[in-house]
């Protein structure tokens, strides 16, 4: 398959571009385009067979349930059996935006989405390329992350060809993504609701809706599917260091091995370039990845989620 890369504007997108690429979603085909978390690999999320597609391209384990993605509250209402209280405080506050709700399914959401569970997760991605094409392809857009399975997140569209071309349609290049991690993944099907995945959206602006919720990612089972598996990994080994200090051991203790540093200013500096340095070091072939931890507060806790995640291999 060749794979079509199309350049359109971020800020005001091109309405014919958007409708050509709405023509191969409704013909059943993939599209990655962009989002302000990261770029997502989108298919009809009501039609089962091009949700497959979605699966064979990445090689996504079939275990693994994808997000709906919606472009206004009322597109959620077919796709839920009911839409909780909490769930309308949050839509109201973070929507569009980096926050995935799951909430008990409705029949019109295909087996292949959900992955047999009796749950869906939808969200609103603040970003125009992707609301527009939603929007004009009528239907809600399964997407997951559009990199190869436990490769790093696509922040640029350039990633997304270097896994996918081949496998996928067509891709928007939008450019670079806002904010470099993907979406906060929060369970409303739980009482209290409980936080899946740290995003940008923290479990403190959560609170300040809601209240008190649990303490998030302490079962050992994880409850999205999608935590089990090993994630933005690169091919290099990656070591997480709190000082110059254990910087300067791990050189010392390394002395024959490439090695990159990642020292990062601060939290949106290291969310918007982890994993692209990620991709880089590979590229490169570095046979290590030194990189600073920040602070485990706020968004602090979903970038060394990912971190650790990364150095767990
Ligand atoms: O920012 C994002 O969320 C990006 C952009 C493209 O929207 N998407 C994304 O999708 O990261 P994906 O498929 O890479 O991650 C979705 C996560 C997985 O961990 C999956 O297991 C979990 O959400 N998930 C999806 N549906 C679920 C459900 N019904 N119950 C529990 N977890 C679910
Ligand atoms: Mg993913």
């Amino acid at each position: 398959m060749n794979t079509q890369l199309i350049t359109i504007n971020p800020d005001n997108p091109d309405s014919s571009l958007i409708a050509q690429a709405a023509r191969v979603i409704k013909n059943g085909g993939l599209v990655s385009f962009p989002t302000e978390t990261i770029y997502g690999l989108g298919a009809n999320g009501l039609d089962p067979e091009a949700v497959k597609k979605i699966f064979l391209a990445k090689g996504r384990p079939q275990d693994n349930p994808l997000i709906l993605h919606v472009a206004s509250v009322e597109q959620v209402t077919d796709l839920v059996q009911e839409i909780p209280e909490s769930a309308k405080l949050l839509m109201n506050k973070f929507w569009p935006g980096p926050l995935t709700l799951i909430f008990k399914k409705s029949d019109l959401v295909p087996d292949s989405v959900s992955c047999g569970l009796d749950t869906v997760a939808v969200r609103m991605p603040d970003n125009k390329v992707a609301l527009e094409l939603i929007n004009a392809c009528g239907c809600p857009l399964s997407a997951p992350s559009a990199n190869i399975s436990g490769r790093p997140s696509p922040t640029q569209a350039i990633h997304v060809m270097d896994d996918l071309s081949g496998k996928v349609d067509m891709v928007l290049d939008g450019g670079e993504v806002d904010i470099g991690i993907e979406s906060t993944v929060l369970d409303l099907t739980q009482t209290p609701p409980q936080i899946l995945r740290p995003g940008k959206v923290t479990q403190e602006d959560i609170e300040g809706l809601l209240g008190p919720i649990g303490e998030h990612l302490k079962s050992n089972t994880p409850r999205a599917p999608g935590m089990k598996y090993t994630h933005y990994s690169p091919s290099a080994k990656v070591f997480i260091v709190h000082s110059q200090e254990e910087e300067n051991v791990f050189l010392k203790n390394n002395p024959d091995k490439k090695i990159m540093i990642l020292n990062y200013a601060d939290e949106k500096e290291m969310a918007s370039n982890l994993f692209k340095d990620f991709r880089e070091a590979d590229k490169k072939c570095f046979d290590c990845i030194v990189v600073y931890a920040i602070t485990e507060t706020s968004f602090g806790r979903a970038i060394m989620d990912r971190l650790k995640k990364a150095s767990e291999k």
